[in-house]
Formats: structure tokens, C-alpha cells, sequence
């Protein structure tokens, strides 16, 4: 199965454009020169640096590496970007850190097929993992999925049923299809569950990365993974809070009000964080910022508190953003309670049986917009600007839980 030289030009081009613009360093890995659509020679070192050993084994196309292991074929296509271990650090500078398989980071799922799926197609909008299919033949990319597994860790059973995956020390990134969060909510083919130890997670979407709502206890079950027709993630845990009735608007508008596309660029999971790494795109589709969003939970008397860390970058000079933290009206039991400095400040709200009080600080001047829920604006500049908001779900809620709250918050 020989794809047509002009097609594999063209990924080698689009492979070639994108290492340009992202790496740091490490060009050299690219040793196959200029890319020119017209230089048609079978190769698939466009996409990877053979190392030593199978150099020898000539261009690299299906036919000449038709003799070649899973192993072997992974060293040849993969290993500069996830390790020959499997650890994920690569031998050449990448601007994000590819997964690293020793430590079990598979947000698309860890069976046979999902891999294959992952090597096959790629991961939409990453600019590296990109797909692999013409460059292997099928049998190929099962050896090399067979392979990637050995690399995994022996999966530890923590249920009598494998299927459930638990969050114990480490917090896991799992994307899929989400049911609606609420009845009347729309679906989510493209959604992302972040587990957090002390069994809370979070359901995002991430076609533009938005906050749906946050859940207690459980995390998922990922039976549906081994179907080839899509996965569909189920949340076992109990949702305690529901941002905008599960139909959030968009989380970030510029300082005009117009909405932002918070773009996902990858996920990161370091021992009991999770990093959301996204750019906000104007209308236009031009970038307009760099976001680090970091979840973690803070072990509190209240049934939960998980803590959003934003790192925002502007792209391009300064600039005011609005940041929307609960786009829903909230309804607010301390409506006066107005930033005490101007760079910090809470609000409350009521659901059945709970309440979420949302406590922020920033290190910058933010400013309340009024009318549409918790809406920030702050300034962006080319040093970050840290915002730091927890959601803290607890049965009830007085004033002088809150000052303590707003005190604990410190960057
Ligand atoms: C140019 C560097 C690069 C190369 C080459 C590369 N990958 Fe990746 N891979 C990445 C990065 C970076 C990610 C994470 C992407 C993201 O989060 O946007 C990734 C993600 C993955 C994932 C998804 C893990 C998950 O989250 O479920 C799998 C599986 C994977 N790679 C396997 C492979 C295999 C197998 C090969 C060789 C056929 C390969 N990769 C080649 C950089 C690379």
C-alpha cells in the first residue's frame, strides 16, 4: 500500500512547516533537508530520524521496512518524540511534552485499538502527533501499538472491575464523547474528564475549552474505550456543581466583548496536577493568548475544593481579557461583597442542597463586569498574569467562612 508521492510531499510539508514555527531546537532531527513538493523520493524520514541502527535499512518505505519489529518500528518513527523507554522525553526540543507512556498518559484511551486509532489518525490539532497511516502499513501500526503497550505500566487492579479507572496519587486526562451533563444539555462529542485525587473531576469541552461542571467521588468508566465507533467516557462521579446549566458561553472574550476560541494544544498530567494548555483566537483566528490552566484539589472540611490555576500570556503585546468563571448569574448572598483589594474577591451560589462559593485572586488589577455572572477583566502583558479561583462546594456557607477562604488563596 504505496500512497501517492504527492500526498506524502505534503504531509512531509505540513510536518516540516509546523516543526519550523515550533521547535525550540533540535532541526537537525529533521536530516531530510528542504522540503520541495517536487521531490518525490519514497522516504519517511520526513517525519522521523532513523537512528543508527535501521538506517541501514534504506528509505524507509512499507516494502523495505516490511522485515522490521514493533519495537524496531518504533524506534525508527516514535522514539525521538516519546523515548525508546517510552518516558517521554524526547531527544529533540518540542515545545510540549509528548505522553509519556511509562507513566500510563493516554487521555485517548490505553487498549490496543485506541493506540492504533492514535497512531493511525493522529490527534487532531496537535501540530506533532501527527497521523501515521501513510506512513505504515496496517500490520505495522498494530506491531508498533503492541509495542507502545509494553511500555505502560502493568495496569494495577484498584477495582474488581478493570474497566473503572480511579484517581489515587495521579490526576488523569481522559478525552471522548460526554453524554449531556444535565438534562436539556447538549452533547459533547468532543469532551475531556480531569480526575483529581480526592476523588473530583472535572467535564470539559474542548472544541473551545469550557468548564462544564465539577463532580465528587468515582471518575470513569471507560468500558466503551475497546468500540471502534467513538468512545464514550462515563463520570461516575456525583455532580456537586454545573456551570451555566450545562451549556456554558464562551469562557474568555476580549476587552471589546467579543468571545474568544480557547483552542486546546495539549493536556499534562504531573503527579497530582492537570494542565490544560490552550491559545485564545480571535474571530479572525488570529492568537491572541497563551493559557496554562492548572487543576488541583485542596484538601479542605468542605465536600470540595478544586483550584484553577491561569497562566495567561497575551501573544502579541498587551491586551484586556475578559475571563468568565461561572457564566451563569450567580445568585449572589454577599452581593456586596465587592473585591477588598482589587485583585481578589468571591461570590456564592446556591444550588440544591449546596452551595459553591467561587473565591479569586489574581496578581492583577481584575475588575467585575457586571450582568453576566462572575465575569473578570484583566490585563494581559507578555509576562503572565496568574489567576488562581477555587470552587468550594460545602453545605453552607457564612461570611466568615468566606474571609477564610479568600485567605487561604494566596499566589
Ligand atoms: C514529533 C514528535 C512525535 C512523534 C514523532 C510521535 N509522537 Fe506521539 N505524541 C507526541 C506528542 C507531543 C503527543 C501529545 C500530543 C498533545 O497532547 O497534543 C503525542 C501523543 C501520542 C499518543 C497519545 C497518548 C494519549 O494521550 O492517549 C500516542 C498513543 C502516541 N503519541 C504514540 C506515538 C507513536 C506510536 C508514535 C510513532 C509511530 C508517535 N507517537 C510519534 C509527539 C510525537
Amino acid at each position: 500500500m504505496i500512497e501517492p508521492p504527492r500526498e506524502r510531499a505534503r504531509l512531509r510539508d505540513r510536518v516540516l512547516t509546523t516543526l519550523t514555527f515550533v521547535l525550540l531546537a533540535g532541526l537537525a532531527a529533521c536530516s531530510g533537508g528542504e522540503p520541495s513538493s517536487n521531490d518525490a523520493a519514497p522516504s519517511s524520514s520526513d517525519t522521523s530520524k532513523p537512528p543508527g541502527d535501521v538506517e541501514s535499512t534504506g528509505t524507509g518505505t512499507p516494502a523495505d521496512t516490511a522485515a522490521l519489529t514493533g519495537a524496531e518500528l518504533y524506534d525508527l518513527h516514535c522514539a525521538r518524540c516519546h523515548a525508546t523507554d517510552g518516558s517521554g522525553k524526547p531527544e529533540i526540543a518540542l515545545a510540549i511534552q509528548p505522553r509519556s507512556f511509562k507513566e500510563g498518559g493516554f487521555a485517548w484511551g490505553d487498549t490496543r485499538e485506541a493506540i492504533f486509532r492514535v497512531i493511525s489518525d493522529g490527534m487532531p490539532g496537535s501540530p506533532f502527533m501527527v497521523p501515521f497511516k501513510h506512513v505504515m502499513t496496517e500490520d505495522q501500526r498494530w506491531l508498533v501499538a503492541d509495542h507502545v503497550r509494553t511500555l505502560m505500566p502493568k495496569r494495577e487492579v484498584v477495582d474488581e472491575d478493570d474497566r473503572i479507572l480511579r484517581v489515587a496519587d495521579d490526576a488523569a486526562v481522559v478525552r471522548g464523547h460526554l453524554s449531556p451533563i444535565v438534562d436539556g444539555a447538549p452533547m459533547r462529542p468532543r469532551g475531556m474528564l480531569v480526575g483529581l485525587p480526592g476523588d473530583a473531576s472535572l467535564e470539559y469541552r474542548t472544541d473551545d475549552v469550557r468548564l462544564l461542571g465539577l463532580r465528587s467521588g468515582g471518575f470513569v468508566d471507560r468500558s466503551d474505550w475497546e468500540g471502534r465507533g467513538g468512545s464514550t467516557l462515563k463520570p461516575l462521579g456525583e455532580l456537586a456543581h454545573v456551570v451555566a446549566s450545562g451549556d456554558p458561553g464562551p469562557a474568555f472574550l476580549g476587552g471589546d466583548g467579543q468571545p474568544l476560541r480557547a483552542a486546546l494544544t495539549t493536556t499534562h498530567v504531573d503527579a497530582g496536577e492537570a494542565k490544560i494548555t490552550y491559545r485564545l483566537e480571535d474571530a479572525s483566528g488570529a492568537t491572541v493568548a497563551f493559557v496554562d490552566e492548572v487543576l488541583r484539589t485542596i484538601e479542605t472540611d468542605a465536600s470540595l475544593a478544586v483550584l484553577r490555576r491561569f497562566e495567561m500570556r497575551s501573544a502579541n503585546g498587551d491586551r484586556t481579557i475578559r475571563i468568565a468563571l461561572d457564566p451563569a448569574t450567580p445568585r449572589d448572598d454577599f452581593a456586596h461583597d465587592e473585591p477588598i483589594e482589587r485583585q481578589q474577591g468571591a461570590t456564592i451560589r446556591e444550588d440544591e442542597g449546596s452551595a459553591t462559593a467561587i473565591v479569586y485572586r489574581s496578581t492583577h488589577d481584575i475588575e467585575r463586569v457586571d450582568g453576566d455572572g462572575l465575569v473578570l477583566r484583566t490585563a494581559l502583558g507578555e509576562d503572565p498574569t496568574y489567576l488562581l479561583s477555587v470552587f468550594v462546594v460545602a453545605d453552607s456557607w457564612t461570611p466568615a467562612r468566606l474571609a477564610a477562604w479568600k485567605e487561604t488563596l494566596s499566589i
